[in-house]
């Protein structure tokens, strides 16, 4: 990555919060401040980021914005609307940052992600123009049909449980998602895989959990007490 090209940041949290329980993820609190803010803040101290793109639900667009000027973020350029799936919020975040050259697409929902992830996603994608945060995988994965049976168990030494950050070339995430047509995917590097573009895994860390349900929150403190942060 040249020093000279500018690196947007989309932070995409326009998910419906389903398995919450009611509760709301992006303003629930974690060591007294909101999730969402918590995440905004990592990007923002991120000296390598130049704009973010806060992409929120319909109903959050005016907390969002209360959070923003309470918060005095200074490099959230654009709060605007997510669409019915991930891969569309995503795709509306990007289309907010046309003159940036690098992409850092985050989950909302990843309030522990350090600035070091960042810095590091942005020097593994350096060769390929793609990069993803992974860990291996501790639990034994095995692949099972609707009838509970199993029909394969993996090679553990080859899996990786993929998180975000995932960092992109600009032209090539926006390529990838123009030709994705109505394919469904759950993270940025599959569209661009599926593209015919290299990805290459960084390593990720264990403690950048996604908050989904009211436990991982719990955790996610208990967490963050232990490293003191
Ligand atoms: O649903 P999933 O766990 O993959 O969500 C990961 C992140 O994507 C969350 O931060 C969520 O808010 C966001 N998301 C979104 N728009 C959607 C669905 C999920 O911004 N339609």
């Amino acid at each position: 990555m040249h020093s000279q090209q500018k690196v947007g940041a989309v932070i995409v949290a326009a998910g419906s919060g389903e398995r919450m329980g009611g509760g709301d993820k992006l303003t629930a609190l974690l060591s007294g401040e909101p999730v969402i803010s918590r995440v905004v803040r990592t990007f923002e101290n991120c000296r390598l980021i130049s704009r973010i793109v806060l992409v929120l639900s319909e109903a959050n667009l005016e907390r969002g914005r209360q959070l923003a000027t309470a918060g005095g973020w200074s490099k959230v350029s654009d709060i605007c609307p997510g669409g019915r799936r991930r891969q569309d919020s995503v795709v509306a975040g990007l289309k907010r940052l046309p003159d940036c050259a690098w992409v850092v697409v985050h989950d909302g929902a990843r309030p522990l992600l350090s600035e070091d992830l960042i810095r590091r996603g942005l020097r593994a994608a350096e060769a390929t123009g793609a990069a993803a945060a992974a860990v291996p995988v501790t639990d034994t994965i095995k692949v099972a049909g609707d009838d509970m049976l199993v029909r394969e168990t993996l090679p553990r030494r080859e899996l990786w449980a993929v998180q975000t950050p995932q960092v992109f070339r600009r032209d090539i995430l926006t390529g990838a998602y123009n030709n994705l047509g109505d394919d469904v995917v759950t993270d940025d590097a599959a569209a661009v895989e599926r593209s015919g573009q290299r990805v290459k895994l960084y390593m990720g860390a264990y403690d950048n959990i996604k908050i989904t349900t009211p436990g991982d929150l719990a955790l996610a403190e208990a967490l963050l007490k232990e490293h003191g942060r």
